[in-house]
């Protein structure tokens, strides 16, 4: 692993050449035997530094179409908490049903899970077939994995029957030093970027764009008013970038004074911090609060001068959908990724049937919007949101941090990389430092 590491830090592509596979790499993993460990516990307290390990595990055959990526940097996702506390299913279940799909798939199920949905690094090895990509390429690593061998997703890939997501619904994530991933999935690494900052956006700044913008999602035009929830968090510090860079007017929902600073930071006028204000739109576990929905309707049109909102940017699901139908114009779009709090929602309808609206379920990203997505970040027209990195084996306290919400942004994971600030290629020096402040918005508050 040294040689691989000493040849990606020459930042010579052709240093990678010949260089042999190791047979073995350490990762972050879940492990079959301990999937009910957590089983009657509320789920605040599954603590993810029980359930995570970081292991050494051997490197899996490479298949045709594959290829194996040396991880600098990765990054955590909401979806390596979800596998940590094997909620709503553990994803052991998940390994097993894409086992049972062909010869190649069957080498993902295996009594550990190698977890994570992000990666940047190089280019160690490709498979049979492979010709677009080749050993020494710097790469992100988008999470969509497809067969395509049915006609349902040949017009957007996410409607493939086979779609699965990458490090958490397939095994060999990219929370380790190797990843292994369908070609595919690779994309060009923004030059003017460090390794742990080209990790942090991926999958979220996909699903983002996506959920937002693309004509599968929001369809965002100029003008539109969006509600973001969780403003600066994963998807959120995303979709408000999209909200101003699409010249759309955002309505950020944060939960601390802290959160409302950086959502002010990034160019958001309309602040929500919803600590203060006290929604609390639910009265009890069963009945909704309808008077909290319109508090929270009036302060929007407060902020607005009058506007209700275009675009709700839906995640956090059960507490807070109601309000988000009740909020959305006559004829708006309410759009949801996740749900966080509970995924057992509840709406007045008559809200939604009268007033014309529409609920549109969004999920990651087909082929074409990743790639979409990944090309803002290399033109430096979205900025990666890295608020801090932890090395691979404290990669269990990271997880830990975003499944308690004390994290901004995205929290970042170093595997092979050995510290902050590499991986940043010397022709592209010039054009990061035009954007500095914007990359570093999130850092160390
Ligand atoms: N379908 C997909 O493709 C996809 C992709 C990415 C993520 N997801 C899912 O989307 C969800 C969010 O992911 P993320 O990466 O953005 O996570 P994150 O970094 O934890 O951010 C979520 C934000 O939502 C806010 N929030 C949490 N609970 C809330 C509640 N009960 N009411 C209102 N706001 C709440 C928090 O902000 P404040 O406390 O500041 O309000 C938090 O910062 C997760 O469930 C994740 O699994 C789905």
């Amino acid at each position: 692993m040294q040689e691989i590491l000493d040849a990606v830090l020459s930042g010579d592509p052709a240093a990678m050449a010949g260089l042999r596979v190791p047979e073995s790499y350490r990762g972050v993993v879940v492990r079959k035997d301990e999937q009910t460990m957590f089983e009657g516990m509320a789920t605040r307290d599954k603590d993810p530094r029980k359930s995570l390990h970081v292991d050494e595990v051997p490197t899996p055959a490479l298949g045709p179409g594959e290829a194996l990526v040396a991880v600098m940097a990765s990054s955590v996702n909401f979806n390596t908490v979800w596998t940590s506390i094997f909620e709503p299913v553990s994803t052991f279940s998940l390994l097993e049903k894409y086992g049972r799909l062909n010869e190649l798939s069957k080498r993902h199920d295996l009594p550990y899970h190698v977890v994570g949905s992000d990666l940047s690094g190089v280019v160690l090895a490709v498979g049979a077939g492979v010709s677009r990509w080749k050993c020494g390429d710097e790469v992100v690593a988008h999470c969509l994995s497809v067969e395509l061998e049915d006609p349902q997703g040949h017009d957007d890939t996410m409607m493939d029957p086979q779609q699965r997501i990458w490090g958490f619904e397939t095994n060999f994530g990219g929370l380790a030093e190797l990843a292994l991933v369908k070609s595919n999935q690779l994309m060009p690494k923004a030059a003017h970027l460090t390794w742990e900052e080209a990790a942090a956006p991926g999958l979220v700044n996909s699903t983002a764009y996506r959920q937002l913008v693309s004509k599968n999602g929001g369809a965002m035009k100029q003008g539109d008013t969006v509600l973001v929830w969780g403003a600066s968090g994963g998807l959120g510090s995303y979709a408000t970038q999209y909200a101003l860079n699409g010249g759309a007017i955002p309505v950020c929902v944060v939960g601390s004074p802290e959160k409302a600073e950086i959502a002010r930071r990034m160019g958001a006028e309309l602040v929500i911090d919803r600590s203060a204000e006290g929604y609390r739109f639910w009265k009890d576990e069963h009945t909704q609060d309808p008077r909290e929905w319109q508090r929270f309707g009036k302060k929007i049109r407060e902020l607005t001068g009058g506007d209700d909102i275009d675009i709700v940017f839906e995640h956090p699901g059960r507490e807070t959908f109601g309000a988000s139908v009740y909020v959305t114009k006559r004829g708006g779009t309410i759009t949801t990724c996740a749900s966080t709090s509970g995924y057992l929602h509840q709406y007045d309808n008559r809200y939604l049937w009268m007033n014309l609206k529409r609920i549109i379920g969004s999920h990651f990203a087909n082929y074409k919007e990743s790639w979409e997505a990944n090309r803002l970040i290399g033109k430096g027209l979205i900025h990666p949101t890295l608020s801090r990195t932890y090395p691979l084996d404290q990669t269990a306290t990271a997880v830990l941090d975003v499944h308690h919400n004390l994290h901004q942004g995205k929290v970042g994971v170093l595997c092979l990389a050995p510290g902050e600030g590499l991986g940043v290629r010397p022709e592209a020096q010039e054009f990061r430092a035009g954007h500095l402040a914007a990359i570093n918005r999130f850092r160390d508050v």
